[in-house]
């Protein structure tokens, strides 16, 4: 559409918006499984826009104009470096969200083998797990390093015996999900590191969804493997804040084992007529909203929110796992640590029924390979499990054939 020749006045524009975004999911009714990680609560929803609003403007890419916000990104990357045991040497920066994170660990593990064993760029792999986020695919593309994607075990966690075997001389970054987005389960991150320890590569632990999960599940009496930097192969983490640590998106933290290694990411530049350019992630301008959030939750909420939110999200997820096992054609998919869960059925298809509840308004993710129902459970679920329950008795009960992809996104 062209840019109207007129402005709309405010009622009717915003009667547009309004109308545009009736068709978007229902995420603050509890019907969205992924994308959105609402705690349900008022009071930090009010948190979160407030901190917004007064950074609605700014412009994150000048720390010395706005020095409140160099201070919050600092502020952000220590605490959550203090939630996954950062070693006092180590340090990070903030990223847009989880793949930009993951793209900055992989550049910077990238140039470190550059640097340290003469691996050249385009000579460079990394190996993973088939679970690992598409994130480190998607970071393989663009530093043109070739992705050694190794197929995961019947119980979706990597294969450790697998991975050892397509480690080489070129490889640069061998990685773990602690937990992965597929399955929620947890790879093997002690044996994974230490392959990666032992041949002296750098190893990621992606706990995008986990940093802001697993710290509290440990302090609430869970038992939980090692997946942090306590390990002493563990060289990167990916920790989103906009995921479990509940701000609004844009907010992510890489974490380098060494503060030193920091310097790989940034970019900077003099040779144009605009002085010292400097970066640390792929971004120019960048919004300071999202760091304005993430300060403001961590702050609003502290250790004893976190673990009060963490307690009851437990509790709903185990109702919706009780309810799930309790169908005789379900079963859960792996063992999933946290709250984020994948179902299957070797009697019926689990997309039909996913199209059955599509028409009741649930969103969940379909899984493949085999093909699974996928959630990611939020504290705002607590008030819709009942509800949930019922509907997904009734589409195992009534499903007929999966209509496939074409009437879904048509
Ligand atoms: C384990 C894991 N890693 C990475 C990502 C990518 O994060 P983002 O979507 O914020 O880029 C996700 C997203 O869900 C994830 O679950």
């Amino acid at each position: 559409m062209p840019l109207p020749d007129h402005g709309m006045n405010r009622d009717e524009l915003f009667e547009q918006v309004s109308q545009r975004k009736s068709a978007d999911a229902k995420w603050e009714q509890g019907r969205t499984f992924s994308l959105i990680y609402p705690t349900g609560r008022q009071d930090v929803d009010d948190v979160l826009m407030e901190a917004n609003r007064l950074y609605l403007y700014e412009n994150a890419l000048n720390p010395i104009r706005f020095p409140s916000l160099g201070q919050m990104e600092l502020d952000i990357v220590e605490m959550t470096g203090a939630l996954v045991n950062l070693p006092t040497a180590g340090g990070g920066t903030m990223a847009s969200g989880g793949s930009e994170s993951i793209l900055m660990s992989v550049l910077v593990n990238r140039d470190r083998a550059q640097r340290d064993r003469g691996i050249e760029p385009a000579k460079g792999n990394i190996v993973y797990p088939t679970s690992a986020h598409a994130a480190f695919a998607k970071a393989a593309h663009y530093l043109e390093l070739e992705a050694r994607p190794i197929p995961i075990k019947a119980d979706f966690t990597a294969d450790v015996d697998a991975m050892a075997d397509a480690i080489d001389d070129n490889t640069v970054l061998v990685m773990g999900s602690a937990y992965g987005y597929p399955h929620g389960v947890m790879d093997p991150i002690e044996d994974l590191s230490n392959l990666a320890l032992e041949r002296g590569i750098g190893f990621h632990s992606d706990t995008c969804v986990g940093a802001f999960v697993l710290p509290f599940l440990e302090r609430l009496g869970y038992d939980i493997p090692p997946y942090d930097f306590r390990l002493p192969g563990v060289t990167e983490m990916s920790c989103d804040v906009h995921k479990y640590g509940y701000a609004t998106k844009g907010a992510s933290v890489i974490l380098h084992r060494n503060s030193e290694w920091i310097g790989l990411q940034y970019f900077l530049y003099t040779s144009w007529p605009s002085g010292l350019y400097g970066t640390p992630t792929v971004a120019g301008a960048r919004p300071a909203g999202p760091i304005a959030a993430a300060w403001s939750v961590m702050n609003y909420l502290g250790m004893d929110g976190y673990l009060e939110l963490m307690r009851g999200l437990m509790a709903t997820t185990k109702k919706f796992r009780d309810g799930i096992e309790a169908i005789p054609q379900l079963r859960i998919m792996g063992n999933p640590i946290g709250p984020l869960l994948t179902f299957t059925s070797d009697e019926i298809d689990t997309y039909a029924v996913c199209d059955l509840m599509d028409d009741r308004g649930w969103n969940l993710d379909r899984n493949t390979n085999p093909n699974g129902l996928h959630m990611m459970i939020s504290p705002l679920h607590e008030k819709y499990v009942e509800e949930f329950l019922v509907d997904l008795r009734w589409a195992v009960a009534n499903h007929g054939e999966s209509r496939g992809i074409e009437a879904r996104y048509n």
